[in-house]
């Protein structure tokens, strides 16, 4: 029996993809750091009549429904007639609040035009057309494709480089799955009155982050990327109906890394996706390890 296997990594966005149209058309620019480290990996097998999905996720029906959706789409995509079972598996814990949808949207597209390419003896596909299928999927699926760091501009993905080593690392505040899923939040947002901005907000601070990278300005870059998270999550406040994901343990770890930086003068860039996790992108340098020693009280992934 055939079988096919191919993984992609996760992503986190610095300027963050809230708002879609149809087909998770982002109604704004976006820019992601690709986490290599945590990756999903997509297993496929001819079946005969269905196809299926053996998860190892935790996903709920709801979840499950739609990566088997994906996968019809991406088969009627390539005009594709027969069935598969899929088995999925994140090299993450499962709780470990890491979004697992752009990574295994990615990984799905890119085994099953994979596969089907293979079967039909047809040219496989660029990675910008696998993130254009997958965008389908999840919409930062599509950035997932690309690395070290990714732009999503008018639902297209391209990679970019800075001059910079990254490590990136995750403090678990909450593994939680989420109350409000990211599909829930691109609509709910629209209802805020700090929406009417957004998409020029999130250009400006854009290009400002793209400038400030790729001038080796990190603490502008830093300083971009907290007024961009706290937008995000001031959406999600000012919704309605209102939701939020910043409790008293994530405000606690921000103020303890808002005084690092006053203290150095340098330190990581600090974002959070939509969850209560707090994302650190550092640069590869002695700073990171002084400030392990000093937080060991968190816990890092
Ligand atoms: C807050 O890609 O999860 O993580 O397109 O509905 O699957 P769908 O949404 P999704 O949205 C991601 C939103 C975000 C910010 C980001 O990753 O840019």
């Amino acid at each position: 029996m055939a079988c096919w296997v191919d993984s992609a990594p996760a992503n986190i966005a610095l300027i963050k993809y809230m708002g879609k149209e149809e087909g998770n058309m982002p109604v704004n620019i976006s820019l992601s750091y690709t986490i290599e480290r945590f990756s999903t990996t997509v297993e496929l097998d001819d079946a005969a009549e269905y196809d299926y999905l053996e998860d190892d996720l935790g996903l709920t029906r709801e979840q499950r429904d739609r990566f088997l959706v994906h996968l019809r789409y991406i088969k009627s995509r390539m005009d594709f007639g027969g069935y598969f079972r899929v088995r999925s598996s994140n090299n993450f814990p499962h709780g470990a609040g890491i979004a697992s949808s752009a990574s295994s949207f990615a990984a799905l597209t890119k085994v099953a035009c994979k596969a089907i390419a293979d079967i039909e003896s047809r040219p496989m596909l660029s990675s910008r057309e696998l993130s254009e299928i997958a965008r389908h999927g999840s919409g930062s699926a599509a950035r997932s494709l690309f690395g070290p760091w990714c732009i999503f501009d008018r639902g297209e993905a391209r990679s970019v480089e800075f001059p910079y080593t990254i490590i990136h690392e995750l403090i678990l505040i909450d593994g939680a799955r989420k109350k409000i899923s990211s599909s829930e939040a691109h609509k709910l947002v629209r209802s805020s009155l700090l929406f009417s901005n957004r998409v020029e907000r999130a250009h400006v601070r854009c290009q400002r982050l793209i400038d400030s990278l790729t001038s080796q300005n990190w603490h502008d870059a830093y300083q971009i990327c907290w007024g961009e998270f706290w937008d995000m999550h001031a959406l999600f406040e000012t919704s309605t109906p209102h939701f939020g994901y910043i409790g008293g343990n994530t405000m606690h770890v921000l103020r303890r890394l808002e005084e690092f930086w006053l203290q150095h003068k340098d330190g990581p860039i600090v974002t959070l996706d939509a969850g209560p996790n707090i994302h650190l992108l550092w640069r590869d340098d002695d700073l990171r390890k002084l400030f392990r020693a000093s937080a060991s009280d968190l816990t890092f992934i």
